[in-house]
């Protein structure tokens, strides 16, 4: 699948091979776990609104701007923006862009491994038939009783990084391809039965609603950083994954339009999530509200109602570990290709060097959903009195480093670049080309500014 350039950086094989590795990095915990329960804490329509309005003002721009830096680059996300301000003789300080993006991945994994963890768990009671005719509270317990054992998250936290670190050490285009061509669309023709059978609980339409008809008197200042923040954690933008995949990305291929295909996807795969989850929520009386375990405490009550649910549990819960897998290696990257182009390590020890480093700091999350549960380290700033271990990486990350790291990209790329240098790359003509910087110079920055603002003193 990867081609080697004479410069010796590997190359995707095809537009449709990064298409795959960018979708696949896209697509994960964020569409099915996280965006229904934000979306439950946050009141439903009008947080699914904003999120879609940052998905196509935001999200897009930068994505597209992101790739762009990367494929010009042609190196890891710091070494690509030391090139870059280089050549195009800017300011050092955009060089952040690329430590931001090195730093964030590594937070992030160091949390979603855990969530990861608990996928694979799932898998295991989904095939032991322990959801069949199980009501709430059963299902409660079993949950309830994961958190609460931290040698067992550790257990499962522990193997989802080996296997990471196991394909990430191998090359992460050597089987992604495969994988993902069919992982896909079965995860589609899963959530297509999952909704199918939401659409048989009775509350269908109160799911339907929740999610499309927005309440803005439900939405408050942080549901809206939350939701830009989403925005970019769904699309894996802001720090450097996109910019390291774009690295690879062969000349020639029109990035607009593959931005707009993976886009879609993404969202599509979050929305049919939610209209999968809502409808028993409402049914099965819990809230929506529930937090992290939302998926965890409905899903399961659903396939232990459905026909044949052992079998769509099993699958389900292995296609959603398998599509954390493929957003988990696609953040051990940008860590690992600097580690390999700075300190001329190999790919190998650096996967193990990078592996193991965020697998210590995931132990914090680990912790932090039993024993350090209500341990807010920071509670010393304001807004963080609430926030233990893993509150305060997903905040920093989702709401704060990827947003950030976004805006900067957006600013660079529409105001640091030389003109001819973005035109080469975009590739758009007419009233797109026009359309496309407009949003770039204007549009994503402010809106970016606004919601900070906006927190800050709205
Ligand atoms: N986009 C991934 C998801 O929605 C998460 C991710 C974030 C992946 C950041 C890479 C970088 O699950």
């Amino acid at each position: 699948m990867m081609s080697r350039t004479s410069n010796a950086h590997p190359l995707w094989s095809s537009r449709f091979a990064f298409i795959l590795a960018a979708t696949g990095s896209a697509v994960g915990l964020g569409n099915i776990w996280k965006f229904p329960y934000i979306t439950g804490e946050n009141g439903g329509g009008a947080f699914v609104l904003v999120y879609l309005a940052c998905i196509l003002l935001i999200g897009i721009p930068v994505l597209i701007a992101e790739t762009l830096l990367g494929r010009r680059g042609r190196q890891s996300p710091v070494g690509s923006m030391q090139l870059l301000t280089e050549q195009e003789g800017t300011s050092s300080w955009w060089r952040l862009i690329g430590w931001n993006g090195v730093l964030a991945s590594f937070l992030v994994l160091s949390f979603y491994a855990v969530i990861g963890g608990w996928s694979l768990v799932y898998v295991g009671h989904a095939a032991t038939g322990e959801f069949t005719g199980a009501d709430t509270d059963a299902i409660g317990a079993l949950f309830g009783g994961l958190l609460s054992s931290p040698w067992t998250l550790l257990l499962w936290h522990s193997l989802f990084m080996l296997l990471v670190v196991f394909i990430v050490a191998r090359g992460v285009r050597q089987g992604l391809e495969k994988a993902i061509t069919w992982l896909m669309p079965l995860l589609f023709v899963l959530l297509l039965v999952l909704v199918g059978y939401a659409m048989t609980t009775g509350e269908f339409g109160r799911g339907f609603a929740f999610l499309f008809f927005p309440d803005f008197s439900s939405l408050t200042a942080e549901g809206v950083l939350v939701a830009l923040g989403h925005a970019a954690f769904t699309l894996s933008i802001g720090i450097g994954v996109m910019m390291a995949y774009g690295s690879y990305l062969p000349e020639g291929v029109n990035i607009p339009k593959t931005a707009l295909t993976i886009a879609l996807l993404d969202v599509a795969v979050a929305l049919l999530a939610g209209l999968a989850i809502f409808p028993v929520v409402f049914a099965e009386g819990l809230q929506a509200g529930e937090g992290p375990g939302l998926i965890f405490q409905t899903l399961p009550l659903a396939f232990g109602q459905m026909p044949g649910g052992g079998f769509f549990g099993t699958l389900f819960f292995i296609l959603l570990a398998m599509a954390a897998v493929t957003s988990a290696i696609s953040m051990l990257e940008p860590v690992v290709e600097w580690l390999e182009e700075r300190k001329g390590i190999s790919r190998l020890k650096g996967a193990l060097l990078g592996g193991i480093t965020i697998w210590f700091v995931g132990i914090g999350t680990v912790l932090s959903f039993n024993h350090w549960a209500e341990v807010y380290p920071l509670a010393f700033l304001p807004g963080f009195d609430e926030r233990n271990l893993f509150g305060i990486f997903d905040f920093m990350v989702s709401n704060l480093m990827m947003p950030l790291g976004g805006l900067a990209i957006a600013l660079f790329a529409g105001w640091a670049l030389r003109r001819e240098t973005l035109n080469q790359e975009l590739g758009l003509e007419g009233i797109s080309h026009s359309l496309f910087l407009f949003v770039l110079r204007f549009v994503t920055p402010v809106g970016v500014a606004w919601v900070f603002l906006y927190n800050l003193f709205g």
